[in-house]
């Protein structure tokens, strides 16, 4: 036997007793979201390499030592997207999508990151995202906000937290970063190699370090909320108030930088402490200059992104995920005549009945074999048709939920009988 390939690490597949889960959560967000006015975009997988330096900022741990990046067979340096904002707000300027008018967008699908694998932690993992343009007052903010609550409550999810922070406009950030360096520059012999390498080039990045060792020294730096000006605190504390009303409950956390450059204003997080170091959901905020930064009229635009891996698994350890649904009908056939005639009945319950949920015995075997395979399927009724109910125009119906009970009906009469099956267990 040939060596097997095994898969690429990092990249799980959804196996199919998974996917039903996958399109529950989908078909949650899908509706809730085409329901409040966002409309679907997809997006390529593969940008240029430049579009992400540019939105994502170069000196990020994404940009520096997690993309997928490869000179195509024409030499263009190409990435598989870590993300999906870039590639949104790319193919929404390519498209004239942006221009004098407002943008209610969502996407799903998968990104690449080069990251550690853990458990919630992945190579290829699948986010759905939002981003909405030309919505300059923190509504849309408040919008989305309350958007992902409801999912939350939809999806009988409990304990996220809500983590907030603003981060100013670029002005307040470029004064707020001459006093984090001089903070930092004071205590440089205790920055890691990482940190002092972006005191020159990125120092905010710094307050995003996930070293240990650091810390106590983060913990101690100046807080860019006490040095934002009047407007953007004014901004901040009205999308406080806002969500104070609807009761949506938040901690704001001054130390919140997120690790993407293009932010100002509003970011977030939603967070759990049920999946270990992976504690982030979902996260987003406010991203006005990028629109302009690549390439687009300057505007101003507010999105997230939550991870689905992450979703299902917290749904999975709260016991929250629905029970997958049954087949209706199985139906088993002996000999040629009863599958000419078995075909032509499973039609016409599906012509008849919305949704009905029928499957067709394939591979023959013998009424054993057929029935373990109804019983397997999970369905609720076995049909059985073997060269007896052809010749008598009739059909055999095994209930398999209930033990020994069995009835043969006329054909002619059968979608009637399922119809008021179907009814009475549906209510
Ligand atoms: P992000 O925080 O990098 O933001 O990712 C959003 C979510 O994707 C995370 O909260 C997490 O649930 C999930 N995620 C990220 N990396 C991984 C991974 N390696 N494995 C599994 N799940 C992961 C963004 O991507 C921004 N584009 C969000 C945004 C949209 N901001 C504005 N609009």
């Amino acid at each position: 036997m040939a060596n097997k390939i095994r898969q690429v690490k990092g990249m799980p597949p959804v196996l199919p007793e998974s996917t039903p889960n996958w399109q529950y959560v989908e078909s949650k967000f899908r509706h809730l979201l085409q329901s409040s006015g966002y409309a679907e975009i997809r997006m390529p997988l593969l940008e240029h390499t430049e579009l992400f330096k540019r939105s994502i900022g170069e000196v990020t741990d994404i940009v520096e030592k997690e993309m997928y990046t490869f000179d195509d067979l024409n030499g263009k340096s190409l990435t598989l997207r870590p993300e999906g904002t870039a590639g949104c707000v790319r193919t929404a300027i390519d498209n004239g999508l942006l221009h004098n008018q407002k943008q209610r967008l969502w996407y799903a699908g998968p990104m690449f990151r080069h990251e550690n694998t853990q458990a919630g932690r992945y190579r290829q993992f699948h986010q759905i995202g939002v981003e909405a343009f030309g919505f300059a007052d923190t509504d849309i903010e408040l919008e989305h906000l309350v958007l992902v609550s409801r999912l939350w409550k939809e999806l009988g999810l409990a304990n996220m937290t809500l983590e907030l922070n603003t981060l100013g406009t670029s002005e307040e950030r470029l004064q707020y970063k001459k006093i984090l360096v001089d903070y930092f520059q004071q205590q440089q012999d205790l920055l890691d190699e990482d940190s002092i390498r972006r005191l020159g080039s990125n120092p905010l990045r710094i307050l995003d370090s996930k070293n240990p060792q650091m810390a106590e020294l983060i913990g101690n730096a100046p807080v860019l909320l006490d040095h934002l000006g009047e407007e953007s605190t004014g901004k901040f504390n009205r999308l406080l108030a806002l969500l104070d009303k609807l009761q949506i409950a938040y901690t704001v956390n001054t130390r919140l930088v997120r690790g993407l450059d293009y932010y100002c204003h509003t970011v977030y997080e939603w967070t759990t402490n049920e999946l270990g170091a992976q504690s982030a959901v979902c996260a987003g905020g406010r991203f006005d200059g990028l629109v302009e930064q690549l390439g687009g009229r300057a505007g101003t635009a507010v999105g997230f992104a939550m991870g689905i891996e992450r979703l299902i698994m917290l749904l999975e350890k709260q016991n929250s995920l629905p029970e997958p649904e049954r087949p209706d009908i199985y139906l088993v056939m002996l000999g040629d005549q009863a599958q000419e005639t078995g075909f032509v009945i499973a039609e016409t319950l599906r012509d008849a009945i919305a949704n009905i949920r029928v499957i067709i015995n394939c591979g023959g075997g013998n009424m054993k074999a057929q029935i373990k395979r109804a019983d397997k399927s999970g369905a609720e009724l076995a049909l059985f048709l073997g060269e007896d109910e052809v010749n008598s125009g009739q059909i055999s119906i095994k209930y398999l939920r209930e033990e020994g009970k069995q009835i043969k009906i006329d054909q002619q009469k059968l979608v009637e009988f399922i119809r008021k099956h179907i009814s009475q267990r549906t209510g």
